[in-house]
């Protein structure tokens, strides 16, 4: 477990000072995959860089697993580090070295003997599917596969948790769904919590089971990703939400409407996505609806969906009709935004 308390960072440069990080209070549970969300310059590196000292905190306290990460004398602080993985954006490879020399780079470290390196370089390597690669340098291996040998040097120490600073921001969709995958899988079969950073709610939506939004050093929303897709509170998230979700009428669908005053969002959560609740409506007759456009994700396991529909007719009939489908369980907004 991860629990930040009450932390501030501040940082003077130039005799600026730049508030980075305002009160913040957080935590991660053991087997959690955490997301912090935020703009550029939210202070989610700020805030990540905590846990493996890479910063420290200006006042308040980080704890793993129980123990005060900034009161620890240097061979606990060896420990502690040791406990700790993390990967980068720009993979921070060394090019001089192969593959399996930078995945030994941390057992080099520890003082591990050379026939228990190779040993566990390879397991590692074929850990991440790279036994193939072990003898090329990075400058001969694609985005991915960077990533890959970056996870594998954060593994090989067999930490308990796993650090990740926008770890696929500079992969292609294709790539950063692997990559996605093989942390999830990391998590599951290796119990490695991870704390991640990430500027994209894809990846949130993905792998994700707690996130937390940040904007100007503070938190201001958290929750399981769940509730925080199915009623984002703050402006920012809802921005973030919608960036998956995509709930917005497509431009040219509304302009081909003669009428735009008569059209309703209906929103379904968990089992209202799963029942055909809109074909029943239809069938019962009381107003003529035309399905304008839909759209479903499944969110941790949860189906969640938007759709707009129009309803024609008398307005007592539309009255019973939104009622019918509030019974059933879908939120049902009427307007276009
Ligand atoms: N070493 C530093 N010295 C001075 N200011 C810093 C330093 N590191 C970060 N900052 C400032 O602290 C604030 C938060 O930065 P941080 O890097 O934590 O944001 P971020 O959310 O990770 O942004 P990005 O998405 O761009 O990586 C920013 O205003 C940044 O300019
Ligand atoms: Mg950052």
């Amino acid at each position: 477990m991860i629990l930040f308390k009450n932390i501030n960072k501040t940082y003077i440069k130039n005799q600026q000072h730049v508030h980075a990080l305002n009160d913040i209070n957080l935590t991660v549970d053991t087997g959690d995959i955490f997301g912090l969300i935020g703009w550029s310059g939210a202070g989610k590196s700020s805030l990540i860089r905590l846990v493996n000292q890479l910063e420290k905190p200006s006042s308040g306290s980080i704890q793993v697993d129980g123990v005060n990460v900034n009161s620890l004398d240097r061979a606990a602080q060896r420990q502690h580090k040791k406990k700790i993985g993390m990967i980068f954006q720009h993979f921070n490879l060394l090019e001089s070295k192969t593959v399996a020399q930078n995945v030994a780079i941390p057992l080099i470290l520890q003082g591990i003997n050379r026939a228990e390196i190779q040993k566990r370089v390879e397991a590692m390597l074929s850990y991440v599917d790279l036994s193939a690669k072990k003898d090329s340098y990075p400058g001969q291996l694609s985005g991915g596969q960077k990533q890959r040998v970056g996870i594998a040097r954060a593994l090989i120490t067999e930490p308990t948790i796993l650090l990740c600073d926008e770890a696929t921001s500079a992969l292609d969709p294709q790539t950063t769904l692997s990559i996605l995958k093989l942390l999830k899988q990391i998590n599951d079969e290796r119990k490695i919590t991870i704390l991640l950073v990430t500027h994209e709610m894809e990846v949130i939506a993905s792998i994700c089971n707690k996130v937390a939004v940040m904007e100007k050093g503070q938190i201001i929303e958290q929750g399981s990703v769940l509730d925080i897709f199915s009623a984002p509170q703050q402006d920012t998230t809802k921005k973030f939400v919608n960036t998956v979700l995509s709930p917005q009428i497509p431009e040219a669908v509304l302009a081909s409407l003669p009428r735009q005053d008569n059209i309703y969002r209906l929103e379904f959560l968990g089992d209202s996505a799963r029942k055909p609740v809109v074909n029943e409506l239809i069938l019962k007759q009381l107003v003529e609806i035309n399905i304008l456009f839909g759209n479903m994700r499944e969110i941790s396991g949860v189906v969640l969906g938007s759709m707009f529909i129009q309803m024609n007719g008398p307005e007592d009939q539309i009255q019973t009709a939104v009622k019918f489908l509030q019974e059933k369980g879908v939120h049902i907004e009427r307007g276009v935004a």
